[in-house]
C-alpha cells in the first residue's frame, strides 16, 4: 500500500525524510508497487545534461498495477464511474474487473491494427470511459499515448500527431458538451489530411452525428473490439520506458511534447493523489478537468485508479443545464473530494448561491483547486458555500513537466492560507532564487521557483527535442529545475505562486504561449505584426488582449477585421485561444535593436499606464502614446 500521512507530525518527519536521504524515501513509496524486476539503483541524475533516471532497470507494466495487483479486493468495486453529459442519460459505472476486460479487449485490437511498444497513438476523445480505456490499452501494450484535448482545431491536432509521428488516431464521431456537439471526426478528418503517418483511425460512436468513414482507414471502435479476447497479457516495461505525451504550449509557438516515463510517474501520481486528497477507500473521487490536460490524466486516471479508487468522471461542462451541475452530481454520487480549477470557482460565484440552496454537499470532505492561483474571495467562497467552512482546501501547484502535485497542503493536516498553495510534498525541494540566480534562503523572500533535487513524476524530455528540453528548464538558472513562475515564500515559509514570469498566459487554467496565439494571428492577410500579453479577467483569471498591426483594413472596418482574426485563431488553434481583446495599433513599441516592449504592453493591459518604467531604449516613443489612446481598457 501506498505510504500515507495522517498528522503535521507525520508530514514533517516524511519531509525530512525526503531531505535528508531522497533514495530511502522513494524507494519506500515504490516498494508499496508489484514490480516484474526491482530496480538496481534508484535514481541518476544530471541537470547540466540533463539527464534523469528513476527505479533503473525496474521492469513493471503501470496497468498490472492498477489491476492485477489490485483485483483480489477490488474487483467488483467500481473503477470509474461516468456521469454523462445530459442528467437524463443512463450513467455508466465500470468495476475495475470490467474495466480491465475492456482495456485488455481494446489492447488486443490496438495490436491486431500492428500497434507495437513504443509507437505513438494519438486520442482526440469527448469524456467518455473509452479515452480512459484507449490510454489504459496503450500502456497495457506499451504504446505511447498522445491525448489532444478536444478542444483544438483540426491544425493544433495534426501538429501533434505530426509530431509524434503517431501511427493510430482514436477519436468519436462526437462530442457532447452541454447544449453543443463538436464534430470530433470532422475535425480529425480535416486534420488527417495532413498527417503521412497515421495508418488508421478508430472511432467511437458517441452522439450519432452522421460522418465519413474512409475506406481502408477507419474503423468503428465497436467493429475493432468485436471478438477480441478480454485477456491480454501486459507487455514488461523498463522503468525508463515512455507512458504518454503530452503537448503544452510554452514560451515559443511550437507546443513542446512532454515526455513521462512509467516508473517514477506511477511511483508519484499514486503517492501525491493519496496523501494530498486522503483518500480512503470507498470515497468517490471527482476531479472536474479534462483528460486532455496533465490534470485528468494524472488525478482522473492514473493517481485514482492506481489507489484502487473511485474516480467520477464527467462528460459535460459546470454551467450546462444550469449552473448547479457540479452540485448535482456531488449530490447524486455523495462525492467526498471535489477537485476543480479556480475558474469554474469564479464562475459559479458569479453565478449566485441560488443553485447551491437545497444540494446536499454534506458528503464532501476535501476541495482541491488547480491550473491558476486562487484569489480571496474565490477561496473564501468555495470554503463557505461548498465546503461549509468543514472541508479543507488543497491548493495544488504543480506542471504538465511536474506529471504531479508539488507543493500543496495534505487535507486536513496541513494548515491551510487562502491564496496560498502552503508547502511542498515530502521528497519535493523547492527553491526560490533571484534573477542571477543566487538561492534566496529564509521566509519573506520573493523570486523565481526553481526545484533543486530530481523526482520520480518529473519530465524526462521533450518530444523529439532534448535540446529545447535543456534550453526550457535547465539553463536559465544553474544546476536546477526552472519552473516558469514566480513565487514568494511568507514569514512562515508558506509558498504562494505569483504566476508565470515567461510569455505563458494561463486563461481559464488553460496553458498557452503568446508566441502560438500571436503566429495564429499573423496568418492573417491583413495582419503585419502582432504582440499578445495576459491581462486581468474576473473570470478567466487572465484574459488575451492582442495589440495588432494591420496594413490596410478590410470593408468590414475594424469590427470586420477584428472577427475575422478571431475566426482565424479559432480555426487555427481552437476558442480557447480566441483573444478577448483585439486593439488595432500604428506600430508596436519596440527596442532599437527590434525587439517588442513587451512589459510596455503588458503594463497597458493591465490598465497601468501611469509607471511605464524605463522607456529610453525605445526606438520610438510616441507610438506609446498613440497605444493608450486607443486603449480599449480603463488606462
Ligand atoms: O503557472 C502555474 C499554473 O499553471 C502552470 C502549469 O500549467 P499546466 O502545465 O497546464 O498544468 C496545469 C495543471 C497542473 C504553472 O506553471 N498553476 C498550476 N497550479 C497552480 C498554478 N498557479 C497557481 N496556483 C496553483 N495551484
Amino acid at each position: 500500500m501506498v505510504p500515507k500521512i495522517h498528522s503535521l507530525g507525520g508530514y514533517i518527519h516524511e519531509c525530512q525524510k525526503g531531505i535528508a536521504n531522497p533514495e530511502a524515501f522513494w524507494n519506500q513509496v515504490a516498494e508499496s508497487f508489484f514490480w516484474r524486476k526491482r530496480w538496481d539503483k534508484t535514481v541518476e541524475w544530471d541537470f547540466k545534461k540533463p539527464e534523469i533516471k528513476w527505479f533503473i532497470n525496474g521492469k513493471l507494466n503501470i496497468t498490472e498495477n492498477i489491476f492485477e495487483k489490485n483485483l483480489y479486493t477490488h474487483a467488483n468495486l467500481p473503477a470509474i464511474i461516468w456521469e454523462p453529459n445530459n442528467p437524463e442519460e443512463a450513467n455508466r459505472v465500470l468495476t475495475y474487473k470490467e474495466l480491465l476486460a475492456e482495456v485488455n479487449m481494446f489492447a488486443n485490437a490496438l495490436k491486431r491494427l500492428g500497434v507495437r511498444k513504443g509507437d505513438r497513438v494519438a486520442l482526440y476523445m469527448p469524456m467518455v470511459p473509452e479515452l480512459a480505456v484507449g490510454m489504459l490499452a496503450c500502456a497495457r501494450i506499451g504504446a505511447i499515448h498522445s491525448v489532444v484535448f478536444a478542444g483544438f482545431s483540426a491544425q493544433s491536432l495534426a501538429d501533434r500527431i505530426n509530431d509524434a509521428e503517431a501511427t493510430i488516431l482514436l477519436t468519436a464521431d462526437g462530442g457532447y458538451r452541454g447544449s453543443k456537439i463538436t464534430p470530433l471526426k470532422d475535425i480529425a478528418d480535416d486534420a488527417l489530411m495532413h498527417c503521412p503517418t497515421i495508418k488508421n483511425s478508430v472511432v467511437l460512436k458517441r452522439t450519432g452525428s452522421s460522418i465519413n468513414m474512409k475506406e481502408g482507414r477507419d474503423i468503428w471502435w465497436h467493429d475493432a473490439i468485436h471478438g477480441e479476447p478480454a485477456h491480454c497479457e501486459p507487455e514488461e516495461m523498463d522503468s525508463e520506458d515512455e507512458l504518454f505525451i503530452l503537448y503544452t504550449s510554452g514560451s515559443t509557438g511550437k507546443p513542446k511534447g512532454i515526455v513521462h516515463t512509467t516508473g517514477g510517474y506511477m511511483t508519484y501520481t499514486a503517492y501525491t493523489f493519496k496523501n494530498v486528497f486522503q483518500y480512503n477507500p470507498g470515497d468517490v473521487y471527482f476531479c472536474t478537468a479534462d483528460i486532455g490536460w496533465i490534470t485528468g490524466h494524472s488525478y482522473i486516471v492514473y493517481g485514482p485508479l492506481l489507489n484502487g479508487a473511485q474516480t467520477l468522471m464527467f462528460e459535460g461542462v459546470p454551467s450546462w443545464p444550469d449552473a448547479g451541475r457540479f452540485w448535482d452530481i456531488v449530490a447524486k454520487y455523495k462525492v467526498n473530494q471535489f477537485y476543480t480549477a479556480p475558474t469554474a470557482i469564479r464562475a459559479l460565484l458569479a453565478k449566485g448561491s441560488e443553485f447551491i440552496e437545497g444540494k446536499r454537499l454534506d458528503s464532501l470532505k476535501v476541495l482541491g483547486t488547480v491550473g491558476e492561483p486562487i484569489n480571496e474571495e474565490a477561496w473564501h467562497w468555495y470554503h463557505d458555500h461548498i465546503g461549509k467552512n468543514r472541508c479543507p482546501i488543497v491548493d495544488t501547484w504543480w506542471q504538465t513537466e511536474t506529471g504531479g502535485i508539488m507543493i500543496s497542503p495534505i487535507a486536513g493536516v496541513t494548515p491551510t492560507k487562502p491564496s496560498f498553495a502552503t508547502m511542498p510534498l515530502p521528497g519535493v525541494q523547492p527553491v526560490v532564487v533571484d534573477n542571477s540566480g543566487k538561492e534566496l534562503v529564509g521566509n519573506s523572500v520573493e523570486g523565481n521557483l526553481c526545484i533543486k533535487y530530481p523526482w520520480p513524476g518529473m519530465l524526462r524530455t521533450i518530444w523529439g527535442d532534448h535540446e529545447r528540453m535543456k534550453d526550457t528548464y535547465f539553463s536559465r538558472f544553474e544546476n536546477m529545475y526552472f519552473t516558469g513562475d514566480g513565487v514568494k515564500r511568507d514569514e512562515d515559509g508558506y509558498y504562494r505562486i505569483l504566476g508565470r514570469v515567461d510569455d505563458v498566459i494561463n486563461v481559464s487554467g488553460h496553458r498557452l504561449g503568446t508566441a502560438e496565439i500571436e503566429n495564429a494571428i499573423n496568418e492573417h492577410p491583413l495582419v503585419n505584426e502582432s504582440a499578445v500579453v495576459g491581462y486581468p479577467h474576473a473570470i478567466k483569471g487572465q484574459g488575451i488582449y492582442a495589440f495588432v498591426v494591420c496594413g490596410e483594413l478590410s470593408t468590414g472596418g475594424e469590427d470586420g477585421i477584428r472577427n475575422s482574426i478571431m475566426k482565424g485563431v479559432n480555426k487555427i488553434i481552437g476558442p480557447i485561444a480566441k483573444p478577448d481583446i483585439i486593439q488595432l495599433v500604428p506600430s508596436l513599441p519596440k527596442t532599437r535593436s527590434g525587439k517588442i516592449m513587451r512589459r510596455i504592453l503588458r503594463k497597458i493591459a493591465e490598465g497601468d499606464a501611469s509607471n511605464l518604467g524605463d522607456i529610453t531604449t525605445l526606438l520610438d516613443e510616441e507610438v506609446v502614446d498613440q497605444i493608450i489612446d486607443g486603449a480599449l481598457v480603463d488606462v
